[in-house]
């Protein structure tokens, strides 16, 4: 079936263009679809908006939220703001390089602290950080900050605790991109000293992707919390910071409620449920003697091509109404069939979450020697799966294809 046939897809992105200016400048705004700049030129025509420069009360469906925005915090202002701390950014993976690189350019003072000569090293190397002058090992670059960004794996911030936690000292401030370290406390044994601020800025996605849309001059939605504050300053500097590491907004949570809905959504829709979902589907597709090919493109390749990208953009109800009427009436039916089956599945998981089994998991798969060698086995498995395998043919075939 085509759900979305290409003329109703054209149709519907050029009713879509004709409508979402008037959908944005209403009083039903939808900051989830909504990009930085939509949303700041949005919020300054909306009633629903009320608030002081950057900082917004929106009505997300019936409840107020507060969003802060980069527009509070112009350059000068930020570099003024910081200009007596030096960030230390300790461990440049994903997020280390992207928050890094994006407030090294912001103009401020950025060191990065790892394992000398490990892997993030010589990363850091090749990004331009100097060995000796903003490339140290880890307590080094912690005795060197004012601002201990710990941007370690969550299983090495437990690990490294016992050395790191000395070295965090009266007058520094503590930064976390998750909540999971403090709040698991008793599996990981990271207690904060009583006497620093400890804050959070959690982007809601990868550090590639916290980078990207820095360059292209956006920014990423994240979410900031304050766990403790000792100078009464620490909310200001989380919302700061997250600006200085490329946020375009910024929502309110704290520590708990951010690693809760993290841990749960990764493991659900954003990833965990997708692979299942895909896979069931391809299994009784191939089961009912359809080829790979089709299997593939009925599940994946319409899915994240033609379908997602509109729900992105503009919502389901409006990919419901692009789509045909067929496929209309299908989707309107079954939607509460899975529903149903997914619920339990879904408390199942937050249950899960929310007492700890997953966090146990966690430390205890990425805290072996092995986990690097064990993950790549687990993905190669992946990748073997036959509509992976089919989902490589179907990708070589589009116009734009690029070797991997
Ligand atoms: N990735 C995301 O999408 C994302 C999104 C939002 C928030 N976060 C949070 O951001 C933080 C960093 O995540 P990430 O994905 O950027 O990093 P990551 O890939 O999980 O961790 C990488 C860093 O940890 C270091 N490391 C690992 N084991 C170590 C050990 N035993 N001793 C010292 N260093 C060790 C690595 O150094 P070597 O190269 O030397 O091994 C590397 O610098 C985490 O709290 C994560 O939950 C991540």
């Amino acid at each position: 079936m085509s759900s979305l046939t290409a003329r109703s897809a054209t149709q519907a992105l050029r009713a879509a263009s004709r409508r979402a200016p008037r959908t944005l400048s209403s009083v039903s705004l939808k900051p989830a679809r909504a990009s930085y700049s939509l949303l700041a030129r949005a919020a300054t025509a909306n009633p629903a908006v009320k608030g002081t420069r950057g900082v917004k009360t929106l009505d997300f469906a019936g409840t107020k939220e507060v969003v802060y925005e980069r527009r509070d915090w112009p350059l000068a202002k930020l570099q003024e703001y910081f200009k007596n701390d030096t960030l230390a950014l300790i461990g440049y993976g994903s997020q280390g390089h992207g928050q890094g690189l994006n407030a090294r350019d912001n103009g401020l003072n950025v060191i990065v602290g790892v394992r000398k000569d490990g892997e993030s090293w010589r990363q850091a190397v090749e990004d331009g950080w100097v060995p000796g002058e903003t490339l140290f090992p880890i307590e080094e670059a912690i005795g060197r900050g004012t601002i201990i960004m710990n941007l370690l794996s969550d299983a090495a911030q437990s690990q490294t605790w016992p050395t790191v936690a000395p070295l965090i000292t009266k007058g520094k401030t503590l930064y976390f991109s998750h909540g999971f370290s403090v709040v698991y406390k008793e599996d990981t044994k990271v207690i904060p000293p009583p006497d620093v601020d400890v804050i959070l800025v959690a982007p809601k996605g990868s550090g590639r992707t916290v980078r990207t849309l820095f360059k292209e001059g956006r920014g990423i939605n994240s979410s900031v919390a304050v766990f403790q504050d000792v100078t009464g300053n620490a909310k200001e500097r989380a919302i700061a910071l997250g600006v200085a590491i490329g946020s375009g907004y910024m929502y309110d949570t704290t520590f708990e409620k951010e690693v809760y809905s993290d841990l749960y959504g990764e493991r659900g829709v954003l990833m965990g449920a997708i692979q299942g979902l895909f896979l069931a589907q391809y299994q009784v597709l191939r089961k009912n003697g359809h080829t790979p090919s089709e299997a593939f493109n009925e599940t994946v390749e319409e899915a994240t091509q033609s379908l997602y990208p509109l729900i992105g953009q503009y919502g389901m109800d409006y990919m419901y109404n692009a789509c045909s009427t067929t496929a209309r009436r299908g989707a309107l039916d079954w939607a509460p069939i899975f529903e149903k089956a997914n619920v339990p599945v879904f408390e199942k998981l937050y249950e899960s979450v929310r007492n700890g089994t997953e966090t146990r998991k966690s430390l205890e798969f990425n805290g072996r020697s092995t986990y690097r060698q064990d993950l790549a086995r687990e993905l190669a498995e992946i990748d073997n799966q036959e509509i992976w395998r089919a989902g490589k043919v179907v990708r070589s075939l589009r116009p734009d294809y690029k070797p991997e």
